[in-house]
This record gives C-alpha cells, sequence and structure tokens, in this order.
C-alpha cells in the first residue's frame, strides 16, 4: 500500500443538453482544468477535510442532517467501495465554486476515489471511476443522469447519453469560453425535481422542447469535431431559449448572456442546472475571451476564461 496518494476529478461545463439528459436524451459537456485534487494518507482515524470550506468530517457526521452530513455519506459510500483496511485521512482542495453548475459535487468525489483507490494501490481507469463515483453523486443530486461523474473523470469533450458509454473526443478546436457566475446558488436536485414535475404536467410540450434540444445537441457536437465556433454559439443560443422556456433561466443569467453577446460572443447560455449559477459564453480567441470577460465582471459575483479542450 503506498503512503500518501493524490486523485484528481476535473470541473466541467455542459456546453448543451442539461436536463435533457436526465430524461435519456444526450448531451454535451467538456472538462476544464479547474478541478479537485484530493490527497490520502494513512492517519489515526478516517476524516475528510475540505479546508477551503473549512470543514472536517468523521463517519459518525452521516447521522445527522444538512450539507456536512450529506458529505459524510457520500464519504462513507466512496470508503466502502475502496474496502480499506486501515484509517485513512483524504483532504480535499477544492478550487470550484459549489451550487455552480460547473460540478463540483462531483470533481470533488471523483478525486476522492480516486485518492483511495491509488492509496489501496489499485488504481482504476478514469471511465470506471466516472461510473463509480454515480453513487457518490446520487446523495446529493437523487436523480443524476451521470454527466457530471462522467466528465469530472474523463475530461475531454463527452457526448453523453445516460446508462451508454459516453464517446470522449476532442473539438476540432479549442473552446476560449468564458463563465460567468450569477451569484446564485441554485439547488441541483430541487431544479432537476422542477423539471421533472414539468414532464408529468405537460409532456407534450417538455417533450417538445427535448426534440429541439436533442437536435442542438447533435449539431453542436458535429460543429465542435469540425471547430466552428460560430455554429456552436449559434447553437448554444438555441438552447437557451429552450432552457428559459423551462423556467430554467433567471434575470441575472439572461444580464450575463446578453452582455456577453453585446460584447461580441458567437453565443451564451446557463450551464448546469441552471435557476443560478453560472453562464458559459463563446468567445472568438482567448484575447477576445478577456474582453467579454471584462465586460461581464460588473454583473457577475466571479469570472473564469478556460481554453477548453484544448
Ligand atoms: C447538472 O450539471 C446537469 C443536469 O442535467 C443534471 C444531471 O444531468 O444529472 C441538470
Amino acid at each position: 500500500m503506498s503512503n500518501r496518494a493524490e486523485g484528481f476529478g476535473s470541473g466541467k461545463v455542459i456546453l448543451a443538453g442539461e436536463h435533457a439528459v436526465v430524461h435519456g436524451r444526450p448531451a454535451l459537456a467538456i472538462g476544464l482544468d479547474l478541478g479537485v485534487t484530493a490527497i490520502a494518507e494513512p492517519a489515526e482515524a478516517t476524516t475528510l477535510h475540505v479546508p477551503v470550506w473549512d470543514l472536517e468530517l468523521t463517519l459518525a457526521d452521516a447521522e445527522g442532517d444538512g450539507d456536512k452530513a450529506q458529505l459524510a455519506q457520500a464519504f462513507r459510500v466512496a470508503l466502502s467501495q475502496a474496502k480499506l483496511d486501515l484509517p485513512v485521512r483524504v483532504t480535499a482542495d477544492v478550487r470550484l465554486p459549489s451550487g455552480a453548475g460547473l460540478g463540483c459535487s462531483a470533481a470533488l468525489g471523483v478525486a476522492v476515489f480516486d485518492a483511495l483507490e491509488r492509496h489501496k494501490g489499485e488504481p482504476t481507469s478514469r471511465t470506471s471511476l466516472g461510473e463509480r463515483t454515480l453513487a457518490w453523486e446520487e446523495v446529493f443530486h437523487g436523480n443524476p443522469s451521470g454527466i457530471d461523474n462522467m466528465t469530472a473523470a474523463t475530461g475531454g469533450l463527452l457526448y453523453f447519453v445516460r446508462g451508454e458509454a459516453p464517446e470522449i473526443s476532442k473539438p476540432g478546436r479549442a473552446l476560449p469560453l468564458v463563465i460567468a457566475h450569477s451569484g446564485e446558488r441554485s439547488s441541483t436536485k430541487e431544479v432537476v425535481a422542477s423539471v421533472a414535475r414539468q414532464l408529468e404536467r405537460s409532456p407534450a410540450r417538455v417533450n417538445e422542447l427535448f426534440d429541439g434540444i436533442t437536435s442542438v445537441v447533435r449539431n453542436m457536437k458535429l460543429a465542435a469535431e469540425q471547430g466552428d465556433l460560430k455554429a456552436i454559439g449559434q447553437l448554444m443560443d438555441m438552447n437557451q431559449a429552450m432552457l428559459s422556456a423551462l423556467m430554467l433561466s433567471t434575470e441575472a443569467l439572461e444580464t450575463l448572456c446578453r452582455e456577453a453577446r453585446n460584447a461580441g460572443a458567437f453565443g451564451a447560455k446557463l450551464t448546469g442546472a441552471g435557476a443560478g449559477g453560472c453562464m458559459i459564453a463563446l468567445a472568438r480567441n482567448e484575447a477576445h475571451a478577456r474582453e467579454v470577460q471584462q465586460a461581464l465582471e460588473p454583473h457577475a459575483s466571479k469570472t473564469w476564461v478556460a481554453l477548453a479542450g484544448g
């Protein structure tokens, strides 16, 4: 058994297809360099530390309620899969905002699973790591499609359909993305449940929107493979209109999309669960991404530029 082992899970943005993917439609996601690193090392007692959240927990915390209890329950899932004989201390360096649509919980889960497996001396393939982390995501999100944990494990450009092996590739050209946080936090579990209620109440309307989203995803996959940034941007705008029709956008997200387009972005949309969280915009190149970022700064709580899939 190695003494000290490091694991990594990447953050992600969903380029198109969020929510529809929960209901069996395809989605397109891309991994970010930004993510979570976890270190697993021998200890006197089993604990999980997340210094940036000022959090330290043991398995006894799984019995309570709230965020800390949920994280302890997820940690218990990871430990039971790793089947370690001795206590372990896991320390996670989280470089992503939570509740923002960037896949923070999945990146943390993948990093913890990865560190535990390496600590045991049994690292697995990245896709198997992604599959295993679904159980972690289920603790937080109730009915996750699996796209966040798979992207957090494999990185790259993923064409993902629930329950199927993902198609992983690289875009024809790296995507100069600007990510802007609306400052509003949202709960993926609640937002996913709100879309499920709409589907139950108005199946024809919601399935029609899902059909539209499916075409957007398929066309965007081709555009991404060809490196056609303009087409990707147009498809992002179309997806945003459909997400708004599902009542997933907010005034703050709409402002960010508008400002990004006014600054010359090819397209802009919310990403992830929506109802808050982040917006992504596609710029012409990295220098232009910095200009779009500047235009967004007065309207966002935080902004990033990411050259995704390079
Ligand atoms: C969250 O990043 C993406 C959703 O589609 C939920 C999921 O796929 O599990 C909203």
